[in-house]
């Protein structure tokens, strides 16, 4: 028997060993974590459907785009949003990122035993493939080595979104523009936004289900359900980033701008 189905057969049926227990404060201080690291991850998630709304707009032309840039700042939507944001990213690291191994050691025999599980035919919970834990311990391995790509690549286009909003380095003017997002998507950025992109999108859409399993929805739908509308979040999340980042490169025209009669 392979070691990983071992180990998940003891946690069933052995007693916890001694010194392991929690004690009623303990538990109620970990379900406020719990319930922070998910609340936290929710709110970035819908952020990110608005954010992609936002920058969406670009598909139909510069000047929609831009008019759109300034009326968030006009009513001061922009400038506390990336503060917020920020300390948002912050939050949701630290506490979700509390369950992730501290010693190289542990990690690699996380690693292991996902490994271990992701081959084992043995399922514990009914004939649904995709209910089998093994899939779920696998894809919470790249839950973690996605944060850690948003961790670095997110935080860098944070803060130059802040630099962006509050200064006049970049373009002609304090605020987001056109022309200058595209100007440095163009000159480079494409590369880290791609990436950044995906690891965002497989983040967001598993995360989401993560918590529908956790927290409701999950015990009326079913594993598989709930694997389809990630699919379908993922991907329509994915296509509609790709085309936007192929015109904020400049590499096609705003596909849309015929709509509002505005040029590329
Ligand atoms: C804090 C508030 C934020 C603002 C104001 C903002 C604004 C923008 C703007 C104006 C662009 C167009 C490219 C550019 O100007 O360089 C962009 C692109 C992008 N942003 Fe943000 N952003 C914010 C937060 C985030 C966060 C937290 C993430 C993910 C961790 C993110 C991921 C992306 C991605 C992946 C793109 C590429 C566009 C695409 O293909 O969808 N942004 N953002």
């Amino acid at each position: 028997m392979r070691e990983a189905t071992r180990v998940i057969d003891r946690m069933r049926t052995d007693p916890p060993p001694r010194g392991s227990r929690i004690t009623a404060p303990d538990g109620r201080k970990q379900v406020l974590y719990e319930v922070l690291a998910s609340g936290s991850g929710a709110v970035l998630a819908v952020f990110m459907w608005g954010h992609m709304f936002f920058v969406a707009s670009i598909l139909l032309g510069t000047r929609t785009f831009d008019t759109i840039a300034q009326w968030m700042e006009h009513v001061y939507v922009a400038q506390p949003t990336v503060f917020i944001v920020l300390a948002l990213f912050v939050l949701h690291a630290v506490l979700a990122g509390r369950k992730v191994p501290a010693q190289l050691r542990e990690r690699k025999r996380a690693f292991a035993l996902a490994s271990d599980l992701k081959q084992s035919t043995r399922r514990w919970t009914g004939g649904d493939a995709l209910t089998r834990p093994h899939a779920e311990s696998w894809i919470w391995i790249w839950q973690v080595r996605s944060a850690l790509l948003i961790g670095i690549l997110g935080s860098f286009h944070i803060l130059l979104m802040g630099l962006d909003i509050f200064s006049d380095l970049f373009g002609r003017m304090e605020g987001i523009e056109a022309v200058s997002s595209m100007a440095r998507t163009r000159a480079g950025l494409v590369w880290l936004y791609l990436p950044l992109l995906i690891a965002v999108e497989f983040h967001a859409s598993v995360g989401l289900l993560r918590l529908a399993v956790k927290w409701g929805p999950g015990n009326r739908l079913s594993r598989r359900t709930l694997w389809r509308i990630e699919h379908v979040i993922f991907w329509s999340f994915i296509g509609l980033g790709l085309l936007v980042l192929v015109v904020l490169a400049g590499w096609i025209d705003p596909p849309l701008a015929f709509l509002t009669g505005d040029g590329p």
